[in-house]
């Protein structure tokens, strides 16, 4: 069993009811089963609270708290070490010290946050992921051809991890034959728990990996993500290779770990349920909202802030310099916003779940992302016999800034 983070004291100014003991990373129902966890924490941790485990932090857990968050960038910055301390941190850095990419512009905020990420909207506009779609179609079906005479595989090595990272590589205008290169690198930076130093060295290693390309993009355009970014200005100011760096490594981080996770929870999901397995086989027109729902009933994405000002949130006083962490899974299970939150009900409000975020930050990628798990749901019901968990593997995960699928192996007649 992992152990959990040493408790840190509890600062004066957090008043005791707010105080939850609850390790994010090592919690073990999390790392058991962590949606139902989190459903567990909705009944009976404050919706807003503060945990003396992974150093000390507040982490709201409830749907309004979360919403009010994310849109008031002002006061919950996403900026989490502020700009004046980087200088600092910067000073103290050797000279031979190589240029750590900066996660640009999810760690920023307004104004300056909109120059930058209006780029990124334009080169994932619902068109340009539209674009993708054969290539995403015909990627889907080789991975299904490679495993579907087995009668079994673990599906996040087989067909969740290799599938982003194809098209990620592709729609990048990145040779395809590095594709284990890459899946390694997705593995040490998203599947361990990387720290303070480690962390930005892997970032390093990300923008090392693609640094070859992207220089070969400056001269010669083609019909890739990397060309339309060089073509594109930032308020006025041509590109420059280290903006370029930070997009790319950026969306590396931002477009791999998120589909491998939503694609493992619908599909554990699935074979959970073969009647539901059995209503999308009979009526495909049903996918897309199956899509939608199963983002909702099994959201993982775990934003941080830091609180810019003080203020109050779900009834206690947060202080300037804190952090929270936004856990939108417990947002989207929370009954006080979605009625019956554990069933899948494709009939409700499909709209209103935060599962890509809200406010400026709100996910770049989700058309994308939504053609991806379209193409696979729609693949996997045309082609495979109805699936279920193996029960000799159970399912394994891991919990951070993601809740994450690592292993899930299924079967099928
Ligand atoms: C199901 C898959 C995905 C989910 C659930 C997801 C979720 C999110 C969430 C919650 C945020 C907001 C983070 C915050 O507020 O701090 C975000 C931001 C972002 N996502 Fe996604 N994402 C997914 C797929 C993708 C893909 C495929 C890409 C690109 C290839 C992508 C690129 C980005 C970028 C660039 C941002 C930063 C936007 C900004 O700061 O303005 N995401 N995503």
């Amino acid at each position: 069993m992992a152990t959990l983070t040493e408790p840190v004291e509890k600062p004066a100014h957090v008043p005791d009811e707010a105080v939850f003991d609850f390790d994010y990373h090592f919690d073990p129902g999390l790392l058991a089963n962590p949606h139902e966890r989190m459903r567990e924490l909705l009944d009976s941790a404050p919706k807003v609270f503060w945990t003396p485990r992974n150093g000390g932090t507040w982490i709201a857990i409830g749907f309004n708290e979360v919403f009010d968050a994310l849109r008031q960038p002002e006061i919950f910055s996403s900026s989490i070490i502020p700009p004046e301390q980087i200088e600092e941190l910067l000073k103290l850095m050797p000279d031979d010290m190589p240029r750590i990419p900066m996660l640009k512009p999810i760690t920023i905020d307004p104004p300056e946050h909109t120059a930058i990420r209006s780029p990124l909207q334009k080169a994932f506009s619902p068109r340009a992921a539209m674009n993708q779609l054969e290539e995403i179609q015909t990627l889907t079906n080789k991975l299904i051809d490679a495993v579907i005479d087995q009668g079994h595989c673990e599906f996040i090595s087989a067909i969740a991890e290799p599938l982003p990272v194809t098209v990620f590589l592709q729609m990048m205008g990145l040779p395809t034959d590095r594709l284990a290169e890459f899946r390694d690198l997705v593995h040490e930076i998203l599947m361990k728990d990387l720290g303070p130093f480690d962390g930005p060295l892997a970032l390093r290693k990300v923008a090392d990996a693609l640094q070859e390309n992207i220089a070969a993009r400056e001269h010669d355009r083609r019909d890739d993500i990397l060309s339309a970014l060089w073509d594109l200005e930032i308020e006025g100011q041509p590109m420059t290779m280290d903006v370029m760096e930070d997009y790319a490594v950026l969306l590396f981080i931002a477009g791999l770990d998120t589909v491998i996770n939503a694609m493992g929870f619908a599909v554990r999901h699935l074979a959970e349920n073969p009647e539901l397995q059995a209503s999308l086989r009979a009526d495909p027109s049903q996918v897309p909202d199956a899509v939608e729902e199963m983002l909702r009933r099994y959201s993982f994405v775990v934003p941080l802030r830091r609180i810019a000002s003080n203020v109050e949130l779900g009834g206690f006083e947060l202080k300037e310099g804190d952090r929270l962490m936004l856990h939108l899974a417990g947002a989207d299970l929370d009954e006080r916003k979605f009625d019956r939150p554990d069933e899948f009900d494709i009939s409700r409000d499909l709209k209103s779940h935060v599962a890509f975020g809200g406010g400026p930050h709100r996910c770049v990628g989700m058309h994308l992302a939504r053609i991806e798990l379209h193409t696979l749901y729609r693949q996997l019901l045309a082609r495979l016999p109805m699936w279920r968990l193996d029960p000799d593997h159970p399912p394994r995960y891991h919990s951070g800034n993601v809740l994450a699928v690592d292993s899930l192996n299924i079967r099928w007649d």
